[in-house]
């Protein structure tokens, strides 16, 4: 199998995606808020770029049927019901409902990957589903880290490492990785055992517990905890029917 890392979105638009699958990871926080909302009983997952086209769609699928979701800068958007914090998601908040969600850097990545021939939503809380249907899936692999507004994030980069290292040594697939997924896969061999650690010392992480959202790290950065599989069909990311792992 061949695998592409992208430390950042950026460079997305120019991969030949046809045939193959995405991995999008946003640790902190949409792809963990992501399989909390679909733990919790959300219908879907809608990831939106922005508050106008997340507003449009709501009033569109129903007020009723569908909840608005969403930060910037870490903070919930004024006028949506939830902010981005995977511990809002609850039966209560979601069950039964479309979260449509717009965030600073994670929603934005799914408007690019309409060619790719299977989509799934990455996070450290999934890791082990998501390196699963990888493998069985068997297609060449692209890994999009978030990242920071356009920057590097250490926290997508060592969850991209596990899932690599998943892949070899859990799954015995052959590998041959770009540059990057050779360094996120370093990062994670030397630092698995302090993952914790490397993510709330990271920039994003302290931002978060900053904004009080220190739990929020606690949770994101502890690995097969939400073990969901989110795939995206028509647009909505949704658990994916094809896992029969439990
Ligand atoms: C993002 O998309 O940038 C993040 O999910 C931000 C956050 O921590 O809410």
């Amino acid at each position: 199998m061949k695998i592409d890392l992208f430390l950042t979105p950026y460079p997305l638009e120019r991969a030949y995606l046809s045939s193959k699958t995405v991995v999008a990871i946003d640790v902190l926080r949409s792809s963990t808020s992501t399989c909390a909302a679909l733990r919790a009983g959300a219908r879907g997952v809608i990831p939106t770029s922005g508050p106008g086209e997340a507003a449009e769609l709501w009033t569109k699928i129903g007020t009723d049927m569908a909840i608005l979701v969403g930060e910037r800068d870490g903070v919930k958007i004024e006028n949506f019901q939830l902010g981005n914090s995977p511990q809002e998601f609850t039966p209560e908040t979601v069950g039964g409902k479309y979260v449509i969600m717009t965030t600073t850097n994670g929603t934005a990545v799914y408007n690019k990957t309409q060619d790719a021939a299977l989509v799934l939503c990455g996070a450290l809380v999934n890791i082990s589903k998501v390196a699963q249907r990888v493998a069985q899936e068997n297609r060449d692999l692209v890994i999009v880290c978030s990242g920071h507004e356009g920057g590097f994030s250490i926290e997508d980069t060592i969850c991209a490492g596990m899932l690599i290292y998943l892949l070899k040594e859990t799954c015995h697939i052959t590998v041959e990785i770009n540059d990057a997924a050779s360094l996120a896969l370093l990062l994670y061999q030397a630092n698995q055992s302090s993952l914790m650690e490397i993510i709330q010392r990271g920039e994003h992480g302290r931002r978060l517990a900053d904004l009080s959202f220190g739990d929020d790290v606690i949770i994101a950065a502890q690995p097969d905890t939400i073990p969901v599989l989110p795939v995206l069909v028509d647009g909505r990311l949704v658990i994916d029917n094809s896992d029969k792992s439990d």
